[in-house]
């Protein structure tokens, strides 16, 4: 298929293209890279793609694609927290507009990366399913409630939305987030010898390595359109389903040396949830996650030491909140985040 992949110079964009080239795809990237170079080791060719800010995208962007995989978003609670009213712009409306484009050029699949967040304070208790009702806390995760809604009724015959709703990734990517929880509590224990959880530890925080996502968009590109057409799927594994104290045990054991340092305090972030993975696993027969929290800490120590992760980068260039700031202070992007040059 001809693939337009949004988001392909993102943390996730830069793990999943190669994924999908590898599968027989022809890859098409999109992305106003805004992070291109948030660079930590040496990155695969890029697709061929266009440097496009997701609001001026045009039909002309979308003619001649199959399918869509929209990745290109702001991506994270802080961010969508930094400009509420941008994140609606870029996160909601400018996808609708983007999956409308899609759907009157003839794209017949769409798959949308949503997030787990949707499920926001669901507690420690049962496993949370697509069905569980949706209670977002921030506008980042109001906003992919609110693509969901707005994709749903733009479906039909021809055109088939899928809402996969990622658990917090983790994991090795050239283009580096550390401002995700494994990712960043790794590069804190090498970086200080501490683990250090800013919180009593006990929320819910399901992990999903960046692979594995990739992996999981892939098949459901493949998939038959029955088994996906309009549907939620929970995008992670039962086995991930980790409190943060226990996510903070991995990374002490992968980081000798180091050791957990639980504050207490009352974190910032309410969210908790354990999430039922299984409708994923029914829909698309074969499909499993391979990477456990452990393996994903080796991974990542491993490569912070190879590429020499310096204290600097670990909170500017990774930090995708630091990094916005950083362009807007110097005036590289205006204030709506739309470059300048
Ligand atoms: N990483 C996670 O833990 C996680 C979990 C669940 C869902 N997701 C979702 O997956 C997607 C990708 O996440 P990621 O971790 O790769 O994030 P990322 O920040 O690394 O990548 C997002 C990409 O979108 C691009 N982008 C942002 N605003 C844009 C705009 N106005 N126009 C064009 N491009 C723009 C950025 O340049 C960047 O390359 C996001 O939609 C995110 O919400 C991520």
């Amino acid at each position: 298929m001809r693939v337009l992949l949004t988001g392909h110079q993102g943390y996730l964009g830069t793990v999943m293209a190669p994924v999908l080239t590898a599968a027989g795809h022809e890859v098409v990237g999109l992305d106003a890279g805004l992070f291109a170079d948030c660079v930590l080791g040496p990155v695969p060719d890029d697709p061929p793609g266009r440097r496009v800010d997701l609001r001026d995208i045009t039909a002309e962007h979308v003619a001649g694609v199959d399918a869509v995989i929209h990745l290109a978003a702001l991506s994270n609670d802080p961010l969508g927290s930094l400009a509420p009213e941008l994140t609606y712009d870029i996160n909601h409306h400018a996808s609708v507009r983007l999956a409308r484009l899609a759907r009157d050029a003839g794209v017949q699949r769409f798959l949308y990366a949503s997030t787990c967040s949707v499920y926001g304070a669901a507690g420690g208790g049962d496993l949370v399913t697509e069905e569980a009702p949706l209670r977002p806390v921030t506008p980042y995760a109001e906003s992919k409630v609110r693509v969901e809604d707005d994709l749903h009724a733009l479906s039909d015959g021809d055109f088939s939305p899928v809402y996969m709703r990622n658990a917090t990734a983790f994991g090795y990517s050239p283009r580096l987030r550390a401002d995700i929880v494994l990712n960043n509590l790794v590069g804190h224990a090498l970086l200080s010898g501490e683990v250090l959880v800013l919180s009593d530890g006990t929320p819910w925080r399901p992990l999903v390595h960046a692979a594995d996502i990739a992996r999981a968009f892939t098949a459901a590109l493949e998939a038959p359109r029955e088994a996906v057409h309009d549907r939620a799927f929970n995008i992670g594994s039962e086995v991930n389903n980790v409190t943060v104290a226990e996510i903070a045990e991995e990374v002490a054991a992968a980081v000798s040396g180091s050791k957990v340092v639980i504050t207490g305090e009352t974190g910032a972030d309410p969210r908790s949830y354990r999430v039922d993975f299984s409708r994923f696993r029914a829909a698309v027969p074969g499909f499993d996650c391979e990477w456990t929290v452990k393996q994903g800490a080796l991974e990542l120590a491993d490569a912070y030491r190879g590429h020499g992760l310096t204290r600097e980068d670990f909170e500017r260039r990774f930090t995708r909140l630091a990094v916005l700031r950083g362009a807007a202070e110097t005036g590289a992007v205006d204030d709506t985040l739309r470059w300048r040059r």
